[in-house]
């Protein structure tokens, strides 16, 4: 495992937030993956931790001033930001976030960030009514569109004694980020993938609504696949209790109609839709605004159609690859060739609901690839982020 971090040029930003020291743990186990690590810290952040920690732990001189003329003859905001393999800002504050949104280089972090190439992960930390705060989660969305990668913060206690979201990714969590980060090919970089996930929920009433098993598992797995392999993923999730992937756009929502009309404002810019989400064929006809009182007699719920998003998306298709799922409990190949024929797909990813170890709530699937030219292959059972890659490995495929 060593192999894939050693040598590999990190230079971490360290801002002026309390998770500051996290991120000494972290830079000594990137230390101890053989990493070259290059700190820069800001003014702000050698209030919570000295210098000379981080140079100690990464036998490396931290850098801080700009115009300091101590060093050699690079400039040094010039070299740190061709030198990078990649550059993590760790703790990233409201600050430095709203500064690299807005175009602001006037610090040595800050206008190297400016200088830089490399891909640029940032793991915010702060106070939970910062992190709502909509001006910076403008300033999230505006840097996710240009490719920044967020590590979401977590919930939890906070420094400050409050109770949300806002702390920081765990070392190892971050450690994890990077490792995965070199270890992916990045064969699908530049590409803008949309996957959907989960199941939808259509309101009966406001208390009640119907809805199927799907916990999103495997469109997550094809959505975090995706990012690592370099493309930009819009996730379009229904309600899981999930973790919204790393490097990943997830979008939530809750009924078909809602993800029909996201994936519609999505699909012109997309080159490969994976269609993971389990989207419920029909939803009541009327949604009460009352909750539906419990009466002597049966209740009869109409149901109407809800829209066919995989057949709508497949009438304009171009020169996007599209790749669809079935699941049945029956006649499982005839179905899934049917159905890719008449949504104009790729390929379908048919799974029988029957069989152990394959469907709903697994962390394994069990699996049949039916392509429009007809062929069948047949994948054994795997974890779900296996097969992601072998779907993946296949939308490739279709692409060269
Ligand atoms: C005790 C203390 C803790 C702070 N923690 C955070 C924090 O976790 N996140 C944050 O965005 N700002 C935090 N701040 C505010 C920043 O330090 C302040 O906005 C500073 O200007 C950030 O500068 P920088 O982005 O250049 O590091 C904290 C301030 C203090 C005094």
């Amino acid at each position: 495992m060593n192999r894939v971090l050693k040598g590999k040029n990190i230079l971490i930003g360290v801002c002026g937030g309390i998770a500051a020291y996290k991120v000494c743990d972290l830079a000594s186990r990137l230390k101890k993956r053989d990493m070259n690590i290059d700190i820069i810290m800001t003014e702000a952040s050698a209030n919570f931790i000295n210098p000379l920690t981080f140079q100690s732990l990464t036998s490396n001189k931290v850098i801080m001033n700009m115009f300091e003329t101590s060093y050699d003859n690079e400039i040094q905001h010039i070299y740190l930001a061709k030198k990078a393999d990649i550059v993590l800002i760790a703790p990233a504050t409201a600050n430095i976030i709203g500064k690299i949104a807005a175009g602001i280089a006037d610090d040595m972090l800050t206008t190297t960030i400016m200088a830089t190439k490399a891909p640029i992960v940032i793991a915010p930390a702060m106070n939970s009514n910062m992190y709502e705060n909509s001006i910076l989660q403008e300033n999230i969305s505006k840097l996710k569109k240009r490719g920044y990668v967020f590590i979401e913060p977590v919930e939890g206690r906070l420094a400050c004694g409050d109770t949300g979201r806002g702390k920081m990714a765990e070392p190892v969590y971050i450690e994890n980020y990077i490792e995965s980060f070199f270890a992916a090919s990045a064969d699908l970089k530049g590409k803008k993938v949309i996957v959907t996930a989960g199941p939808t929920q259509e309101a009966i009433d406001p208390v009640r609504f119907i809805t199927n098993h799907s916990t999103g598992k495997m469109g997550y797995a094809i959505a975090q696949k995706a990012a690592l392999r370099g493309a930009y993923v819009d996730l379009i999730s229904g309600p899981t209790v999930l973790a919204p992937p790393l490097g990943v756009n997830t979008i939530n929502v809750i009924s078909a109609e809602e993800m029909y009309k996201k994936i519609m404002e999505l699909y012109d810019k997309a080159d490969i839709v994976i269609k993971g989400a389990a989207v419920a064929d029909y939803a009541p006809f009327n949604t009460t605004e009352q909750k539906i009182k419990k009466d002597e007699g049966n209740l009869t719920i109409e149901l109407k159609k809800n829209p066919d998003i995989l057949y709508e998306l497949g009438k304009n298709k171009e020169n996007k690859i599209l790749v669809g799922f079935a699941m049945e409990t029956q006649n499982l190949i005839e179905n899934a060739k049917e159905k890719v024929a008449k949504k104009n797909l790729d390929f379908i990813v048919a799974n029988d609901l029957k069989i152990e170890g394959a469907g709903f709530a697994t962390d394994t699937n069990i699996v049949k690839l039916i392509f429009k030219d007809g062929s069948i292959e047949s994948i054994p059972k795997m974890s779900k982020l296996d097969l992601a890659d072998i779907i993946l490995d296949r939308v490739v495929s279709i692409l060269n």
